[in-house]
């Protein structure tokens, strides 16, 4: 089966009666006004208020399939099943239904509608803590569906939040027990290298995890102390490609459809098999797909957050791509897997529009890359020993990521100088935690009102764009952390500072009024006919929020805006001036605003 007939079979049948769930769209992948991540990495992650009890547009059964990017597994890339982007399959009680639903669902999803054999599926359930109890309920759900208690294991790990496991987990951060599901390839040997006795989360490769339904049901009051949320919710999480590779029975997941055009491609251009250099091809394979899909979120390589992960995704494809032959830069492969990854994702979740800007910012990176890259190797070519400085050197004057040395250094078998550079190793870890999680920084409750008030200035800000410099100012993005709002948009010079003046005072002038902030649900068409702005794409007949802000005496509306909220309810919560601090151009035509509040 293909990845899109097993995405069309799980989303109609958690839309079909009597499961009767909406589906909901996907949420992009990079992500704007939310301050606590860099990418989308789950499903759930644009679901947190209504999993804390507001009522979702849609009703309380939602499902979908959600583009997700996670980079903490990217070393383990080039294995038969890890990736870095994947498409999560969610579906979702807002406290509705709870676990007898779900794991008999999804068991009949798995048996039923997949055919997957039943002697083949494994499943693990919470162990308990000490301060939350033992999952007995799924263990004995398990058996009633026909499991035996030998493919039922207990593990403390059974536990799922964004921030892993309830020590990691800030105050006011939700979490629950989760119940995995294992598809067991039996045609692999389980190796000892990964201990004497194979089981469901052992990493020799026999088992993959097909699906995770954690019951979301407690929120982190304090070190070591757990409440029940509002609501007892299902938050279920299933790799797509994962579950068509188990509906293949292949243990390998980059031998399914959306893969299988890439790989051929590196294999036709590189003269070299997939059977002989899989890990290179697979990292190859798994980078650039996830690239396509951040270049056509707008993103492209820098030295900072989103672009730093981009770049580094793109140099590690290039030292694949050098290791298996040089010449593969000269060739038109790079575009060609652009151009594949938009034949199989265009229409779906890709923007055909933006194809051809995806194939350069690929192209120029990797071309400036494989340059630096030959210099950097024959550097290392000659080296007999390797010292910190090399090291430092490497990663400050080439560009090298530091797993990209470490990866030529191993393969050259060259004796590292273990403490120095596990010294840098670690502090370079330090930097891209900070880069790639540092946005946590001071935990989301911190943060919380702060970006609610810049996220309502953004409103502000958006409208009083286009009434000082027109209607042809689009919103091109958008990125609120706790201190400062950003905003690009369409503009084809820079602003003047009476315009900035201008803009501001407009911005202010309401905060003055104390205009009120309200919420209407409607459905998206008729929120477009009302002029309210909407930017991103939306299901025909979805059900949307609309946020106005408006001067409750005169009826008189300032803004509409389509929009997840949250927001202040009243402007005067702003409680401050709104002051531009910066105006820039980003890219032709489009200009970024920094704003702050004084
Ligand atoms: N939110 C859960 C996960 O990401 C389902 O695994």
């Amino acid at each position: 089966m293909k990845v899109d007939e097993v995405r069309a079979l799980y989303l109609n049948y958690f839309k079909a009666p009597p499961r009767n769930h909406k589906e909901i769209s996907a949420f992009p992948l990079v992500i704007e006004n939310d301050p606590t991540t860099l990418f989308t990495s789950s499903g759930m992650q644009p679901l947190v208020p209504y999993l804390m009890g507001e009522a979702h547009p849609l009703g309380r059964r939602l499902v979908n399939s959600q583009p997700s990017l996670r980079t903490q597994d990217i070393e383990e890339v080039g294995d038969n099943r890890h990736t870095t982007f994947f498409e999560m399959l969610g579906n979702w009680s807002l406290g509705d239904y709870f676990k007898e639903e779900q794991l008999s669902w999804f068991w009949e999803f798995l048996t039923k509608k997949l055919n997957l054999p039943k002697e083949k599926l494994w499943v693990s359930v919470f162990e308990g803590d000490g301060k939350i109890p033992k999952d007995e309920t799924s263990y004995f759900l398990w058996r009633k569906l026909g499991v035996p208690s030998r493919r039922i294991f207990y593990y403390k790990d059974n536990w799922w939040s964004r921030f892993g496991k309830p020590d990691d987990m800030p105050i006011g951060e939700m979490g629950g027990p989760d119940s995995e599901v294992f598809f067991e390839f039996d045609e692999v040997k389980h190796d000892l290298k990964y201990g004497k006795e194979c089981h469901p989360a052992c990493s020799c490769g026999r088992f993959l995890e097909i699906g995770n339904n954690v019951f979301m049901q407690y929120l982190k009051k304090d070190d070591g102390v757990f409440s029940e949320l509002p609501q007892k919710n299902i938050d279920f999480g299933g790799g797509l490609e994962r579950l068509t590779a188990a509906f293949n029975n292949n243990p390998d997941i980059f031998k399914i459809d959306v893969f299988e055009k890439i790989i051929n491609a590196i294999e036709k251009y590189s003269g070299k098999s997939y059977g002989d250099n899989s890990r290179e091809m697979r990292i190859m394979a798994d980078h650039l797909r996830a690239c396509v899909f951040l270049a056509d979120s707008g993103i492209t390589p820098s030295n900072k957050l989103q672009g730093y992960v981009m770049r580094r995704l793109l140099r590690r494809a290039a030292l694949m791509g050098m290791n298996l032959n040089q010449d593969l830069f000269n060739t038109k492969l790079f575009s060609d897997i652009v151009l594949t990854v938009y034949q199989t994702y265009g229409g779906v979740f890709l923007d055909e529009t933006k194809k051809e800007n995806a194939v350069e910012i690929i192209y120029v990176e990797i071309e400036k890359f494989s340059k630096t890259l030959s210099r950097g190797l024959k550097i290392v070519e000659k080296l007999e020993r390797v010292d910190a400085k090399t090291v430092f050197d490497l990663y400050q004057s080439f560009g090298f990521p530091f797993e990209l040395i470490q990866e030529i250094f191993e393969k050259k078998g060259l004796n590292l100088e273990r403490s120095a550079f596990d010294r840098m190793l670690a502090e370079h870890k330090e930097k891209s935690k900070t880069l790639s999680a540092g946005v946590f920084k001071g935990g989301l409750a911190d943060s919380k009102v702060e970006s609610l008030k810049l996220h309502t200035a953004t409103h502000l800000l958006h409208e009083s764009l286009r009434r000082v410099l027109g209607k042809e100012v689009v919103q091109k993005g958008s990125n609120i952390n706790s201190s400062r709002l950003r905003f690009d948009f369409t503009y084809p010079t820079s602003l003047s500072r009476e315009q900035i003046k201008k803009i501001e005072a407009m911005v202010n002038k309401q905060i003055d009024k104390n205009l009120v902030v309200t919420c209407k649900l409607m459905p998206i068409e008729k929120a477009q006919k009302q002029g309210a702005l909407a930017f991103f794409k939306h299901k025909y007949g979805e059900l949307v929020k609309v946020y106005f802000i408006e001067d409750e005496k005169s009826g008189e509306v300032f803004s509409k805006e389509v929009c997840g909220g949250p927001h202040v309810k009243r402007l005067s919560e702003i409680d401050g001036r709104v002051k531009i601090i910066k105006e820039k151009s980003v890219s032709h035509g489009v200009r970024r605003i920094y704003a702050i509040i004084e």
